[in-house]
């Protein structure tokens, strides 16, 4: 739902844009107008953030950082700290010291900067973090500014050259000594170098979990042997695991009576039905499984991808087969 102080945003940025027509040059960055560049880059910055600036610091915040951006080879990131002042610079960002940087996006980058200037005990007083779609040259020289995502800051039918960054504005306490300036843009440099490893070696190893995974659908281990007794009863097939779950021994050593397994060490009795005990010193249940007979087969259902299928067959008319342990999967 839309605010007053939205709209006092709208506003602002309008009245910044206009700053671009009271200057000489082009009005914007290559690619767009003054007012989309402005607008792409406040788009996330909370209005009670920044309606109590001047429209003549808004512009000069966004244009300082497009000129850090404007030639950036690949693989790096341009870092700038420095405390913009009106007799100097024409703007000025309440007093505060700026850090700029503009990198290729990637995760991580907001908090690991926040993270180091925290370290450092350097206050930060506002965060203005766009993820701006790009075209630069060969070279590293920006050739055009994408500002047509949309609303939901979706970039849709990009040139394939168009690349998102990461810009960002952040100010901190001011600092005016310039070792100190230097100190902080050489930590903010090697903590971006860090963020780039971390996040590289991450994908590195993201895509080796991936093809671990396809390996294993393709070619699954082989799964732990398990006899399963398969009998005919009364015409009916039946199959159960083979092991007696009192003291794993197989019941195709014991007997079928009744519709019962019957162990053939310690005669626990086993539901030929359900598998469940019907008489101890077993105390779990067999473990049954589906079987039918199809094409002069005895198939057995096992577990296989998206379910359960029937997979396996024996004969059970074979007199090797009929109440030993049918086969092993
Ligand atoms: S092993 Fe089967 S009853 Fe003891």
């Amino acid at each position: 739902m839309r605010t007053t102080l939205d709209d006092s945003k709208d506003e602002l940025i309008a009245k910044a844009a206009e700053q671009a027509s009271d200057r000489r040059g082009s009005g914007g960055p290559p690619g767009c107008t003054a007012e989309q560049f402005l607008r792409s880059y406040y788009r996330h910055v909370a209005p009670e953030d920044i309606v109590d600036r001047s429209e003549v610091d808004l512009y000069g915040a966004a244009m300082s950082q497009y000129r850090t951006a404007a030639h950036r080879p690949q693989g790096t990131a341009n870092i700038r700290v420095f405390t913009p002042s009106v007799s100097e610079h024409g703007w000025s960002a309440n007093g505060h010291t700026v850090v700029e940087v503009v990198t290729d996006d990637m995760p991580f980058l907001v908090d690991s900067v926040t993270m180091e200037l925290n370290e450092e005990n350097r206050a930060v007083h506002m965060v203005v973090h766009p993820q701006l779609l790009v075209r630069r040259d060969i070279t590293g020289d920006l050739k055009e500014i994408h500002t047509s995502e949309g609303q939901d800051g979706i970039a849709r039918d990009m040139p394939h050259d168009v690349f998102r960054e990461s810009w960002m504005h952040i100010e901190i306490d001011r600092e005016t000594d310039p070792e100190d300036l230097e100190e902080i843009e050489q930590a903010l440099a090697k903590v971006l170098r860090d963020v780039r490893e971390a996040v590289e070696d991450w994908e590195r190893m993201n895509s080796q979990a991936r093809q671990v995974i396809d390996d294993l659908e393709k070619n699954p281990p082989p799964l732990d042997e398990q006899e399963i007794a398969v009998v005919r009863v009364e015409g009916k097939l039946y199959a159960f695991s083979n092991v007696c779950t009192h003291n794993q021994d197989y019941l195709t050593n014991g007997y079928i009576f009744d519709r019962q397994v019957v162990c053939g060490s310690h005669e626990a009795t086993y539901d030929l039905e359900t598998g469940a005990v019907l008489y101890g010193p077993a105390l779990d249940s067999l473990s049954m499984f589906k079987v039918r007979e199809q094409g002069g087969e005895v198939q057995l259902s096992w577990p296989v991808e998206n379910g359960e299928g029937f997979v396996a067959s024996v004969d059970p008319d074979d007199e090797e087969h009929r109440f030993r342990a049918q086969f092993v999967i």
